[in-house]
């Protein structure tokens, strides 16, 4: 795994909290925000964005990526992502987020509140085994 220091860990979490309090969270009320750090060693935020249609709701993890293409091109290498929430509940990147997670980061290590209560931090290939690739 590529190594993460805990200043850029802390970084990341200060960065994806900020971006938190940016979510469009209307129908759940639930506030994510995320932070992904590149391999240039730059941070790209994102929030969670929802819509009265539920399905077509954009996770902060999804936002954060897109935004980095949309301001930085599409040559995105992510090392690191971290994932907040304002109810300190557990929150792992959700199945669609891993797999766009994974096209951009087959290496990238997530940290994230786990089931208890203390920051996780796993690889996305650990979380998505055999993510999907064309080649
Ligand atoms: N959500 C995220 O933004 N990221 C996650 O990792 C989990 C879920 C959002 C989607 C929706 O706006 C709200 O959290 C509740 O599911």
């Amino acid at each position: 795994m590529v190594a993460v220091s805990s200043r850029q860990r802390a970084r990341l979490i200060q960065a994806a909290r900020r971006a938190m309090k940016n979510a469009y969270a209307r129908y759940s009320h639930f506030r994510v925000g995320a932070a992904l750090l590149t391999s240039k060693g730059r941070v790209f935020v994102g929030c969670n964005v929802e819509n009265a249609s539920y399905g077509v709701t954009n996770c902060a993890e999804r936002t954060a990526i897109f935004s980095a293409i949309a301001q930085a091109g599409p040559t995105l290498d992510i090392r690191a992502i971290a994932v907040v929430n304002d109810q300190d509940a557990p929150c792992s990147p959700c199945g669609a987020c891993r797999q766009v997670i994974y096209e951009f980061g087959p290496e990238a290590v997530i940290f994230y509140k786990s089931a208890k209560g203390g920051w996780k931090q796993s690889r996305i290939t650990e979380l998505l085994p055999e993510g999907f690739r064309l080649l």
